[in-house]
This record gives structure tokens, C-alpha cells and sequence, in this order.
């Protein structure tokens, strides 16, 4: 009775739709739907409000959703952002395939990130699909970065406000400690690499930003973070390294054990994601579609 009244609670203000938090700081699934189905203009206006108020969300049991129809639900949201430097999907080029065969020891994401942070517009959504799991293992972390923005001191926050940070699509930054093309010559890419050609990998972008749905104001920084702009990377080292640190607290995180057919929409804007590389000798493959997003400020 008591876990009832937790979820009615929560889920006031939708009718089409059940949303069942999963953490205190970000984070719900929602069920009661098939999106292979279909969904009315409703039924989408209570996912976007699900999604703009938990930042992440996760929907279970769409294993049937094809390639075809993952695309039309993203494109719902905006038009499709295409990977600067993974390879895409074969007859697909607005979809990457995050395959992890059982004999490769580095996985993709293995670290905290923004999707796509290094370009002057980042996509504001991610919408990874679950195709096949491992048994036990592969978890994604989430963290709210309105929470680690909330959470510092006034005299932090004031320091950081005129701020801007240099994010870098090929920085040494990962668990590899080696650049895109060093590991691709190591043999230990984790996907096919391109030429992102003359499309721009480092971007400057505010320390601190505001949401523009929600208005908002979050922390903005992560993974692909090099330096603070006009700093030194010695200079910026600790700073940037008390923020990542910060941000990855564990009451700002939540965590997502896949299933098959589990797809989570997450809103890079205000979250960085972590994938757990914790199932070596099992495979996993995601389908991975990203939506455009606007110059931070
Ligand atoms: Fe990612």
C-alpha cells in the first residue's frame, strides 16, 4: 500500500502514462506504452514532460521497435545529429552500433560524458536502444548536473560564471589515455573511426549554463573537458578535476540495469552518462541515435 501511494504521488499530471522514478536526483521509467505501437500527440507530450522533469528516462520491453521506427521516434524530438568520429550502422547512417564482442577489453562511454560536447552545438538528445545484453553487467550511470550545479557554494558558483571551458572530440581524456587514431592503430578501437572531415571537434562552451526549456541553471562540464578557456590544462587540472569529481557523487547519479529491448532518452544538456565496463567475455550491442541540440549559453 505504502509503495502505491509513493506512485500515484509521483505520477500526478499524466494520464497517458506511468512514471515511476528510479533515484532521488534524475532518472524514471515510464511504462504503459508500446512506442512500436505508435503514440498520439498527447501520449509524446507527456514523454518530453517525463523526460524534461527526470532528465533521463527509460522505457522497457521494445525489443520489436526496428531501426525505422527508433528514427521516427527520435525525429520527433528534432532532427538526427550524426557522430563526428564513429562509424555509422550499415543502411543506416543516422544510427551507430555500440558493439562489444566478448574478446574486447575497452568499451565505449567508459568514462563521464556529455554526448558530443566538443562540437559547437551539441545534440541535446541520446536515445541508446538495447539489442542484446549481457547476463550481469553493462549498467549506464547517469548524473544530474542541475543537482552538482545546485550543490556548490555561492562563492564557487560566482567564480565560475564567467567561465568557459574548451571541450576537445579527440582528447586523451579516456581510460585508454590514448588518442581516436592511437587506438585505432593499437587494434583496440571500440568502433570503426572516420574522418570527422571539416566539421569542428573543439568547441568553447559556459562553465555554467541554463537549460533552455527548463531555465534551469547546471553545471557544464565533462569528459571531453580539457581546459578552462584562457587557462593552461595545468592551470585548469585542478579545478576541472573537483567539478568531475563533484558531479559524480553518488546522490547525483542513478543507474540503469539493461534489459533487452530497454531504450533510455537521455537530455545531454543536463546529464553525463558513464557506461560500466564491467562484462568481459559477454556481448553487448546498443543502437544509438542522437538528436541536434543549440549553442549552449
Ligand atoms: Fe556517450
Amino acid at each position: 500500500m505504502a509503495r502505491n501511494a509513493v506512485q500515484n504521488t509521483e505520477n500526478q499530471g499524466y494520464s497517458r502514462i506511468q512514471v515511476l522514478p528510479i533515484a532521488g536526483a534524475l532518472g524514471a521509467e515510464i511504462r504503459g506504452i508500446d512506442l512500436a505501437a505508435g503514440i498520439d500527440a498527447e501520449t509524446f507530450a507527456e514523454i518530453r514532460q517525463a523526460w524534461m522533469a527526470h532528465s533521463v528516462v527509460f522505457f522497457r520491453g521494445q525489443k520489436h521497435l526496428t531501426p525505422d521506427d527508433q528514427l521516427a521516434f527520435a525525429r520527433r524530438f528534432g532532427d538526427i545529429h550524426r557522430h563526428l568520429f564513429n562509424k555509422a550502422m550499415d543502411g543506416y547512417p543516422e544510427i551507430t552500433e555500440l558493439l562489444k564482442r566478448p574478446d574486447q577489453k575497452l568499451n565505449s562511454g567508459g568514462r563521464w560524458h556529455s554526448d558530443q560536447m566538443y562540437t559547437p552545438q551539441p545534440a541535446k538528445a541520446t536515445m541508446l536502444l538495447a539489442r542484446e545484453v549481457p547476463s550481469h553487467g553493462g549498467d549506464t550511470m547517469f548524473s544530474s548536473m542541475y543537482k552538482a550545479y545546485e550543490a556548490l557554494s555561492d562563492g564557487i558558483k560566482a567564480m565560475l560564471s564567467g567561465l568557459r571551458a574548451i571541450s576537445n572530440g579527440d582528447n586523451r581524456n579516456n581510460p585508454s589515455g590514448m588518442t581516436r587514431q592511437e587506438r585505432v592503430a593499437a587494434g583496440i578501437a571500440q568502433i570503426a573511426q572516420i574522418d570527422p572531415g571539416a566539421a569542428q571537434t573543439i568547441s568553447s562552451h559556459p562553465v555554467i549554463r541554463t537549460h533552455p526549456e527548463t531555465g534551469r541553471k547546471l553545471l557544464y562540464v565533462g569528459g571531453h573537458t580539457e581546459r578552462i578557456d584562457g587557462w593552461t590544462e595545468a592551470e585548469s587540472k585542478p579545478l576541472l578535476q573537483f567539478l568531475l569529481d563533484h558531479a559524480a557523487r553518488p546522490e547525483f547519479v542513478c543507474r540503469f540495469r539493461w534489459t533487452e529491448g530497454a531504450m533510455a532518452l537521455w537530455d545531454n544538456r543536463c546529464t553525463q552518462h558513464f557506461a560500466i565496463n564491467d562484462y568481459f567475455g559477454q556481448q553487448r550491442r546498443m543502437h544509438k541515435i542522437m538528436v541536434k541540440g543549440d549553442t549552449p549559453f
